[in-house]
């Protein structure tokens, strides 16, 4: 039996499933911008390897000093809610992968300034992947860490076989069989999404400017569709990684886990039909249900990846319960926190709104 420590003695300040559901709806509005900065430099650096500038490659370069920023800022609000609903298992994890996990701190700030290196610096470099492959690079390592940090933090019987084998904290849970499979469908998913998102946007700016919409379409459907194939190869590896009683769980034993696999394979399959037929029958309304589905496809595998969590932690932990951690409501606190995240939304919502209208009615990137 793991040693787990003791809950924190404050009581949650909100009731433990409304922390959990904030838990999931700030990490959907990380994977929104994640997905557009990890998608969109993918495609540039493709796109700079096969030296070819066409009108994505400028909407990439257009939108990625905010997609980054917006990807770092909305990774707050889950990384606080994980740590309040999961403390007992988190800080033990970080703190065995200790020098790893500090080192997402340098590594986005190298990123960071490499990606604004490369845009500013574009057009003068003779090798303009080289920073582009370093951001890139970063980025996944950042990814890297967040998939190690969620698979020890579920398995507690391990911190103290790789706390012992490397005291000084270099350690990653790189024995987990989940681990690999877990990244690379991350990974394919950002690509896959940044297309719809491309193909989408293409629909929209038709009338405005044709030659980029048409370049738009052609390129985010491919891109959504080939990475999605590769995601049917990836995801059925993912859920054969998992210990039998959690697969077994997502394949009927589990209801609403079977209901929600189910859900989200169908959506994305539909996603990808609806976006093939559309070289057949050019409609918009095509595209804007794909980019529907897929977002239902999130939600559900997002809902899952919740219920895995549970089902692993149960699995070596039988007697925690989120539900049993001690709370005392504070709601003028949580009021407050709702009016800021929605003022927030508002904000970012009537920023993007804008920024598409007036693209739309221009044709800018
Ligand atoms: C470019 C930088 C980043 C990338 C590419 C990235 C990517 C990802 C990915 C792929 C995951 C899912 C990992 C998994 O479940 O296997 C994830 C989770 C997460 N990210 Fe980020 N991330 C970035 C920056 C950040 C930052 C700066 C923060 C915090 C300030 C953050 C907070 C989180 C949290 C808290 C989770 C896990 C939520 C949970 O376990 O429920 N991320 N990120």
């Amino acid at each position: 039996m793991p040693v787990i420590p003791e809950v924190n003695p404050i009581p949650l300040p909100a009731p433990p499933f409304l922390l959990s559901l904030l838990l999931h709806l700030t990490f959907l509005l990380h994977l929104i911008p994640m997905n557009l900065t990890v998608g969109g430099i993918s495609y540039l650096l493709y796109s700079e390897a096969i030296r070819n500038n066409s009108p994505v490659a400028d909407w990439v370069r257009s939108y990625l000093p905010a997609s980054t920023a917006l990807t770092i800022t909305t990774g707050v609000a889950p990384l606080l809610f994980v740590q309040v609903l999961y403390g007992q298992f988190f800080f033990p994890a970080t703190i065995v992968m200790a020098w790893s996990w500090l080192l997402i701190i340098p590594a986005l700030l190298i990123g960071y300034s490499s990606l604004y290196y490369y845009l500013n610096k574009r057009q003068s470099l003779r090798f303009p992947w080289i920073p582009l492959s370093l951001t890139l690079f970063l980025f996944l390592y950042i990814a890297f860490l967040f998939a190690n940090m969620a698979t020890l933090m579920s398995t507690p019987s391990k911190w103290q076989t790789l706390y012992r084998s490397d005291p000084s904290g270099w350690n990653l849970n790189l024995t987990d069989l989940s681990l690999v499979p877990r990244f690379f469908h991350f990974f394919l998913g950002a690509c896959a999404v940044f297309g719809l998102v491309g193909a989408v946007y293409g629909g929209l700016l038709r009338s405005a400017d044709p030659v980029r919409a048409q370049s738009l379409l052609s390129t985010g459907s491919r891109w959504f569709v080939s990475f999605t194939l590769l995601n049917f190869l990836v995801g059925p590896l993912f859920l054969l990684s998992q210990p039998a009683p959690i697969r077994a769980n997502l394949l009927g034993a589990h209801p609403e886990g079977t209901f929600l696999l189910v859900v989200s394979i169908l959506t994305a399959a539909a996603a990808m039909a609806l976006t093939l037929s559309y070289q057949r029958s050019p409609s918009k309304n095509l595209l804007l249900i794909a980019g529907s589905l897929l977002s239902v496809t999130l939600i559900a595998m997002g809902r899952i990846r919740f219920l895995v969590r549970q089902w692993t932690i149960a699995f070596e932990v039988p007697d925690f319960r989120i539900s049993q951690i001690p709370a005392q409501p504070d709601w003028l606190l949580f009021a407050v926190f709702v009016v800021v995240l929605m003022g927030g939304l508002a904000i970012i919502f009537w920023i993007v709104k804008n920024w598409f209208t007036s693209a739309v009615r221009e044709g800018a990137p």
